[in-house]
């Protein structure tokens, strides 16, 4: 492990700020998986990322279609959400590979779900019910100098001054 981060999530805008900060730190070739629950704020994180990138359109969760794709200007964007992946054959299906050129990021929602198809992570990420109290729990791991990066910007972004 590179490098580890905790912090406290109070409310959606920071799920969301937290997203903007990491899509600072992106860049081609990158895989970030996203962790917790129904409902913890992975889609949510999601969509911070792709807004820190300059997507101004909707970001509709993957959960039906397993992928969405972002054309942007300097990088294509995978966004997947595995909760209903069932079948190997989906992998193939819905042309997942692409996600993992030099070109593209992926961003996995449910990674548990296809653990044997996914290439390793440069970042994870776990969002937590925050005990005793409202908002969420974030935590995140870089296993390499890539990974590294988002988690800079991430803690410049959102220590406390
Ligand atoms: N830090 C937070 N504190 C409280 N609510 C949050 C936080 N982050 C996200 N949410 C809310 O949690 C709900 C579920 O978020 P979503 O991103 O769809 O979760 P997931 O994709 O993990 O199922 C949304 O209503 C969202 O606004
Ligand atoms: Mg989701």
């Amino acid at each position: 492990m590179i490098a580890t981060f905790r912090t406290h999530l109070p409310d959606a805008a920071a799920t969301e700020a937290a997203g903007r900060a990491l899509a600072r730190g992106l860049a081609g070739g990158m895989l970030v998986t996203l962790s917790g629950e129904l409902g913890a704020g992975k889609t949510t994180l999601a969509r911070g990322v792709l807004r820190g990138l300059g997507w101004e359109g909707p970001v509709k969760s993957p959960s039906y279609t397993l992928l969405e794709h972002y054309p942007l200007s300097s990088l294509y964007l995978y966004h997947f959400d595995f909760y209903r992946f069932a079948d190997p054959q989906e992998w193939e299906t819905v042309g997942a590979a692409e996600a993992f050129t030099p070109r593209s990021v992926g961003l996995v929602e449910w990674p548990e779900r296809v653990a044997g198809f996914l290439p390793p992570a440069d970042l994870e990420v776990h969002l937590l019910p925050a005990t005793g109290g409202d908002g969420r729990t974030l935590e995140l791991a870089a296993t390499t100098t890539a990974g590294e990066r988002c988690v800079s910007e991430i803690r410049k972004a959102l220590a406390a001054p």
